[in-house]
């Protein structure tokens, strides 16, 4: 063979795009795969009947009544969909120091998860025990003094997990990032008899800006005094977040999540190598609002970018996505067969 090109000697007979060449040989050697299966729905849930409430930062995703909520679990479950993430929009006069709603049996976010489980049983419900849909300063905790206490704050979440279960929660999502709930809230869920409801701990939650238009769609970030850098993890550190995590697995966790999603690839991929358990990235509002605002502004391909962020997530290690794009990716994947 004639060497006339300069390549051939570096090249030799190792060309990666053989393997590349037609879409036969791509499928074929195609590693990872986004399907339905993958998918977790966050819906967010408003009081009253017959709402279908639009967030300006979330072009495409709404905040429902529960009766509207339903219907859209339905197609939700139609479509394939796994579970769903429920995250209510509490009514600012239930809202207090000590989010004390949270403990009240048929508010908002259990009315909701009983009436799914009613009329979708087959679809899994997750909820959420941080107090920051129920708290007057928009804190996951108790605030006291000006600080978030922790202890108290676990006793109290505890309890909140219970009443979910009872209404017929699934997986209890703990959000909040206090020491030791883990372990407590799987004590709590077991000596009530809830053996059978999961934990999907939100082991390594960070500190992020990308959570701005979720606080906009549950009204706290008008509420929110100060920060969160003294319980969620500063973006700065993955090695903490890894032990973060380590302790959540003693302390019985059963799924581990990592929020927000395409920043922290690394830490997906850190955390399903050391624990083998199911891990979960959540591709949080802003993340979500990025893509929806650059696609409808033409500078970008909207659906192949949510297509490919998905996808990515999966070539680092989760078992699966939290996505506001989880009901336009199924709709994709079905018209896809
Ligand atoms: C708080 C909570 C947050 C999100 C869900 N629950 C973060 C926050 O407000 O600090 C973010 C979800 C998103 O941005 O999509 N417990």
């Amino acid at each position: 063979m004639d060497k006339t090109h300069l390549v051939d000697e570096i090249t030799g007979h190792r060309r990666m795009r053989r393997n590349r060449k037609a879409d036969w040989t791509r499928r074929l050697v195609q590693e990872n795969r986004l399907t339905v299966d993958d998918l977790i729905w966050p819906i967010f849930i408003v009081p009253g009947t017959g709402i279908v409430d639009p967030i300006a930062a979330m072009p495409g995703v709404n905040r429902m009544s529960v009766d509207k909520a339903v219907e859209a679990v339905k197609e939700a479950a139609d479509l394939g969909i796994p579970a769903i993430a429920t995250f209510p929009d509490i009514e600012m006069a239930l809202r207090d120091e000590t989010g004390s709603n949270s403990l009240v049996a048929n508010n908002l976010i259990n009315q909701a998860t009983a009436a799914f489980k009613k009329a979708v049983p087959n679809i899994g419900i997750i909820t959420d025990v941080a107090l920051d849909p129920f708290t007057s300063h928009g804190h996951d905790g108790i605030l006291r003094d000006g600080i978030i206490v922790n202890d108290e704050t676990v006793d109290q979440i505890v309890r909140a997990a219970v009443m979910q279960a009872d209404a017929g929660a699934d997986i209890i999502a703990p959000s909040e990032m206090m020491d030791g709930r883990i372990g407590a809230i799987r004590r709590g869920l077991d000596a009530a008899g809830h053996q059978d409801v999961g934990i999907m701990s939100y082991a390594t939650k960070f500190s992020s800006g990308f959570y701005g238009p979720y606080r906009e769609a549950i009204n706290t970030s008008g509420l929110l005094k100060g920060d969160k850098n003294s319980y969620y993890i500063s973006p700065a550190n993955g090695t903490e977040a890894v032990r973060d995590a380590a302790l959540d697995v003693e302390e019985g966790a059963d799924m581990l999540m990592v929020k927000p999603g395409i920043a922290y690839l690394d830490i997906c991929w850190r955390i399903k190598e050391a624990f083998g358990l199911p891990v979960f990235a959540y591709q949080v509002s802003g993340e979500y609002t990025q893509i929806k605002a650059a696609a409808m502004n033409g500078w970008i391909d909207g659906e192949r970018v949510m297509m490919e962020t998905l996808l990515c997530f999966k070539r680092a290690g989760c078992d699966g996505i939290l996505s506001y794009f989880a009901m336009d990716v199924a709709k994709k994947l079905a018209k896809n067969g």
